[in-house]
């Protein structure tokens, strides 16, 4: 029987009932892969930029590219909830903005919630959305779309005073009524202490092992991002280096003429074959 998908609902739920596994997915195919591989919850996440699109920084990801990978990833996910990253602009200008973006990627891309980045700052817009039926996940600590604020892709929370200011906008976030909360690149302590004070799951990045969930970036876990790859992740498989030998095989074969072998073509059925000839001849094929 087919599995239901996965909802905003379902997700909060899971709140200290075991990990919830998140990865993210930018296309068919891997939506397809993180979905048949058993993610809880599907991510188009705005790292596209950086994974998919060859962008420095998140900052250069539009609606436009949102919009287009996210509906991809929702045409082959059966199981997953799947959440749209609101890219940068697309809610910190006003919250109109936030709910009419956000209600596209429901109503034109198929995703069942989508996600933002900041703290307690953009309560009235995660209030906003939810009035309108959107379901919200939260994501504090080191946010990418901050990075020219930060100076770099930057751990948060190191020190007290920052520690506690990622508390308070949690509690926020919680309370505004986010269904999960994207903790990236915070000391453990941190994502521990925020785990336990709130009532909704938390998704860890580089935050440790105590939160509810964790999250990675689909190309870091399969080994499809050379160079790319930050301390916290663990690479579970090195999927390039095969997959440039196939391609480098590929290229020698064709121009060796190995490829296409014979099993390779299609032929003509021999009478078929002989009509055609003949035809030919008379130059009317
Ligand atoms: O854009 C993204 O992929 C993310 C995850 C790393 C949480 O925000």
């Amino acid at each position: 029987m087919p599995q239901k998908q996965r909802t905003a609902p379902d997700i909060l739920a899971r709140k200290g009932e075991g990990k919830i596994a998140v990865l993210t997915a930018y296309d068919y195919p891997t939506g397809m892969l993180a979905d048949e591989a058993g993610a809880d919850v599907i991510l188009v996440g705005d790292s596209l930029g950086m994974v998919c699109l060859g962008l420095p920084d998140t900052l250069g990801v539009t609606m436009a590219d949102m919009l287009h990978h996210t509906k991809a990833v929702c045409r082959a996910v059966k199981s997953a909830l799947v959440v749209a990253d609101m890219p940068f602009l697309s809610y910190q200008t006003s919250i109109s903005d936030a709910v009419a973006n956000a209600g596209r990627f429901l109503q034109e891309a198929g995703a069942r919630a989508v996600k933002l980045e900041g703290g307690a700052e953009f309560v009235p817009h995660i209030r906003a959305m939810l009035a309108a039926g959107i379901p919200v996940m939260g994501h504090i600590g080191l946010t990418p779309q901050q990075v020219a604020r930060f100076g770099g892709f930057k751990a948060q929370g190191k020190t007290a005073r920052a520690a506690r200011v990622l508390v308070a906008d949690a509690r926020a976030l919680a309370e505004a009524g986010c269904f999960a909360i994207v903790l990236e690149a915070v000391p453990a302590e941190v994502a521990a202490r925020i785990t336990a004070e709130i009532g909704i799951p938390t998704i860890g990045i580089g935050a440790g092992p105590d939160c509810d969930g964790q999250v990675l970036v689909f190309h870091d876990v399969l080994g499809l991002c050379p160079g790319l790859r930050p301390g916290f992740v663990k690479q579970y498989a090195d999927l390039w280096t095969p997959a440039r030998a196939a391609l480098a095989a590929y290229c020698a074969e064709v121009r060796s003429g190995a490829f296409p072998a014979e099993a390779n073509t299609r032929r003509m059925a021999p009478a078929e074959l002989a009509e055609f000839r003949a035809a030919s001849e008379y130059g009317d094929a």
